[in-house]
């Protein structure tokens, strides 16, 4: 495994497979892996002869307020975790690289990013598109890699390949859970004891409503309501939104038809938490 940190090289290296005709699978990170990371590399290495990592911790998908420098960093130990998955190389810029002096273009993915954390987490979106979108110029794959976890990301992502005329598939992974159901996630970390023995609570929530709906329940309002009141019994939680939307527009739904997303975010202490289902009749 290489360690890369320049565009200028990740581009030659690039090109260099291209003509030799590998194909490449890019999985793009913001570092501190755990498991749920490891099985979208493993994918990646059974479905490509290239498999690129990016660790960079994306400071324009920050807010102001947000733990842009206290996010969770590890680069030696990603390091050890992707060659031990046979990750070919790690692309790992630093800021400036990626933005440098007079950097301002930027990718803003109109309509579904307004709902759920696009409504609450102001530009977040829009630093995730413009990250994306340079990694795709940069590492040019033939796919990449995303986690449903992360829904609302994965529409944006799609959406914007779709609408730029990208050259890629995007491939879209399950989740991997904690074996009480808790989503694996960079953050978890940040959780004391008690708020990650109440944390189940989103994963539990997610499997009542889906009950429910077995049983008959299609009002979007009173699974909401339900899904809260379950949440709820975890003192320590606090409830930013848990919200039943279509699949592909995100907008907020009267009823559960044939399919729709119960997605939350839920706040520990400072820790903010998401997790999602799709609702099925
Ligand atoms: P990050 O949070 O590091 O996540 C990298 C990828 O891992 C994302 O596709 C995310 O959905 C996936 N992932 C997170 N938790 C997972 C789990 N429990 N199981 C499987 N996969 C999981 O998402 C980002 O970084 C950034 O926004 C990024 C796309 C890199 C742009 O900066």
């Amino acid at each position: 495994m290489i360690v890369i940190s320049t565009v200028y090289d990740l581009k030659k290296y690039v090109i260099d497979k291209r003509i030799k005709g590998a194909t490449i699978g890019l999985f793009p990170t913001m570092g501190y892996l755990h498991e749920g990371h490891i099985s979208l590399i493993n994918r990646s290495v059974e479905e490509n002869d290239v498999t690129i990592m990016s660790i960079f911790v994306n400071p324009t998908q920050f807010g102001p307020n947000e733990d842009f420098d206290k996010y969770p960093r590890d680069f030696a130990n990603d390091c050890k975790l992707a060659e031990n998955a046979e990750v070919d190389v790690v692309f790992a810029p630093n800021v400036t690289e990626m933005y440098p002096n007079n950097y301002n273009t930027y990718v803003d993915v109109q309509n579904i990013t307004q709902f759920l954390c696009g409504a609450r987490r102001e530009g977040h979106f829009k630093g995730v598109a413009t990250v994306v979108c340079k990694l795709f110029n940069i590492c040019m794959p033939h796919r990449a890699y995303f986690c449903q976890k992360d829904y609302q990301q994965v529409q944006v992502v799609k959406r914007m390949v779709l609408d730029l005329n990208m050259n890629l598939d995007i491939v879209v992974c399950p989740t991997i859970r904690e074996s009480d159901g808790l989503a694996m996630s960079s953050r978890n970390v940040y959780l004391s004891s008690d708020e990650r023995a109440q944390a189940v609570v989103l994963s539990q929530s997610l499997m009542v409503a889906q009950k429910l709906v077995d049983a008959g329940e299609r009002s979007a309002k009173v699974l909401a309501m339900k899904v809260e009141q379950e949440i709820k019994k975890a003192t320590l939680a606090n409830i930013e939104y848990a919200e039943i939307v279509d699949c592909e527009l995100l907008n907020r739904i009267e009823s559960v038809d044939t399919k729709a997303l119960l997605a939350l975010a839920v706040k520990f202490g400072n820790t903010r938490l998401i997790d999602n289902s799709i609702l099925e009749v």
